[in-house]
């Protein structure tokens, strides 16, 4: 089952209701919210009130991945803004185990981020307590940027582990998913797929969803 996960981080923001209405006629599952501090990344964007106005606008579930500091002080704060996912870097939490418990303990679906240059192999110890594990296909900070394909040897070994494991957590990958990379991505295990640029970038978001889908779908069909 592969789901669209558009990132506001490249849409209009002046016209942010729309824009997210439009990728959700054209099929999006959840709505991928990026949040960056100026320190994890080089980049700022949106804080908490921007998720509590989206969650009065659209009945999908918001998918807030954060790309901050400290992440523990403001999981309560998104979760009561109406995050329902919930997603952090590996490479920002020295108590990744206390961090995902306070997630769930929040009410939200914890999810754990890998970006390009972490192995799979430093999630060993939390991939149960997880709902979904996101695959960084870019350096986190900025939209449009070009797929890095080690990624992709990822997806497969998450996918590996979760069979030998028994593990019930979902595939997500961000970065550079578009209609020329999307049907390797889907090959390789991914689920979840994020896409800013190739969704807001140009064009209606939602001709440009239901194309990524229908290129993700197909690439599926003929997975080996
Ligand atoms: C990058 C963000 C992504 C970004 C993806 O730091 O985490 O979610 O919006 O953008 P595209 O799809 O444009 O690569
Ligand atoms: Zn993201």
């Amino acid at each position: 089952m592969i789901e669209l996960a558009p990132s506001i981080l490249s849409a209009d923001f002046a016209h942010l209701a729309d824009q997210v209405a439009r990728a959700s006629e054209g099929g999006a599952a959840v709505i991928h919210v990026d949040i960056m501090d100026g320190h994890f990344v080089p980049n700022l964007t949106i804080g908490p009130p921007v998720v509590k106005s989206l969650r009065k606008v659209t009945q999908l579930p918001l998918d807030c991945h954060l790309m901050i500091e400290n992440p523990d002080e403001f999981i309560p704060i998104f979760a009561d803004a109406g995050a329902d996912w919930i997603s952090v870097h590996q490479e920002a939490c020295v108590h990744l185990n206390r961090t995902l418990q306070h997630i769930r303990d929040h009410g939200a679906r914890p999810g754990v981020v890998i970006n390009p240059a972490t192995p799979v192999d430093t999630l060993t110890e939390v991939l149960d307590m997880v709902d979904y594990v996101l695959v960084m296909s870019v350096n986190p900070g900025f939209g449009g940027q070009k797929f890095l394909p080690n990624s992709l040897h990822k997806l497969r070994k998450l996918a590996e582990i979760r069979e030998q494991r028994r593990l019930n957590y979902r595939l997500e990958v961000d970065g550079g998913v578009a209609l020329d990379t999307v049907a390797e991505i889907v090959r390789a295990g991914a689920e979840i797929l994020v896409a800013g640029n190739a969704v807001f970038g140009k064009g209606d978001p939602k001709t440009n969803a239901q194309q990524l889908l229908k290129a993700a779908t197909e690439a599926t069909l003929l997975k080996v």
